[in-house]
């Protein structure tokens, strides 16, 4: 059986491990800074596998020696967003987490796959992938996906036809410069921009440019992670089988769109190791220009991330 490693065993971590374990997708090892916490997540996940048929190995604990030889590994350390609270902000709390636990996943599971989940998420990804020094094409961030699947469900709502029938697109970022593609997400293959009023639509697109923070406000303590762990399982799944699946992620670019340089949210094609491509959609001069924008905001928080590493030392 293949093996992910889930750093951070709270509600996206753990939720995460059960979607795995329960559909038998992958042995699982849940790691966390309170070992205990991970151990008694694990063993409640591992006590429902009988009723689930699955025979998933799932472990949990302190030691990142759990994590040795994963095919996959998940980082959803850091601390969760609290009400009024941007993703930014936590941009420096949680620089310093993911430096620390992205070289421990590097040394116990040197051949992974990275999903970085811990938010704010585009540079995130890119201190992960710097700090591992890899390919290109193992790190990723997960953010388009969820961002897209909270598209699908507005409009699946507003039109009154099942989730399922939507086929969204979000690019750019997991923050404030998200850019929901009304033109390139569809409904048996008619763009959403056809089918729904311009007026209408801006309100569905806000509502998922702040889905993120419309739940935080409702939960008071945490984030959302019913979808994130959804949208976490299915990349996986499609990492470990081979896919091919499209999600939209946040990948490093070296000039797919015109852009070079920096992680944003962009289609790529999901496979074996990580990602294979970037699909490049034909877009309008403004849209463009709306990912060119998003891209550059994110850039400079990745510049102060440099200035961070530098100043931190070895
Ligand atoms: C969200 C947070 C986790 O979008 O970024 O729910």
């Amino acid at each position: 059986m293949r093996k992910v490693a889930i750093v951070g065993a709270g509600q996206v971590g753990s939720t995460t491990a059960m979607r795995l374990a329960e559909r038998g997708m992958a042995d699982v090892a849940l790691i966390d800074i309170y070992g205990e916490l991970a151990r008694g997540k694990a063993l409640d996940i591992s006590h429902s596998l009988p009723l689930t048929g699955s025979s998933a190995d799932v472990v949990g604990g302190s030691d990142y020696g759990l994590a040795a030889g994963s095919d996959v590994a998940v980082i959803t350390a850091g601390f969760p967003r609290g009400p009024g609270m941007s993703r930014s902000d936590l941009l420096a709390k949680n620089a310093a987490v993911v430096r620390e636990v992205v070289e421990a996943v590097k040394e116990e599971a040197p051949d992974c796959a990275l999903i970085m989940v811990t938010n704010p998420l585009d540079e995130m990804s890119y201190l992960a992938w710097r700090i591992t020094g890899w390919d290109r094409h193992r790190v990723m961030g997960m953010a388009g996906l969820l961002d897209g699947s909270r598209l699908a469900y507005f409009a699946a709502s507003e039109l009154e036809v099942p989730p399922g029938k939507v086929l969204p697109m979000v690019l750019g970022s997991h923050g404030d410069a998200m850019l929901p593609m009304a033109r390139f997400t569809s409904v048996d293959g008619v763009p959403l921009s056809e089918l729904v009023a311009m007026e209408r639509l801006r309100e569905l697109e806000e509502r998922t440019r702040d889905g993120g923070a419309e739940i935080v406000a409702l939960l008071k303590t945490g984030s959302a992670y019913y979808a994130p762990s959804a949208c976490v399982a299915r990349m996986v799944h499609a990492i470990l089988a081979d896919e091919g699946y499209q999600v939209a992620a946040s990948v490093y670019l070296q000039g797919e769109y015109g852009l070079r340089g920096v992680f944003v949210g962009v289609p790529v094609i999901l496979g074996h190791g990580g990602w294979k491509e970037v699909v490049e959609l034909d877009l309008l001069p403004a849209e463009r220009e709306g990912l060119t924008a998003c891209a550059g905001m994110i850039k400079e928080r990745m510049d102060e991330l440099d200035e961070w590493l530098e100043g931190a030392g070895p």
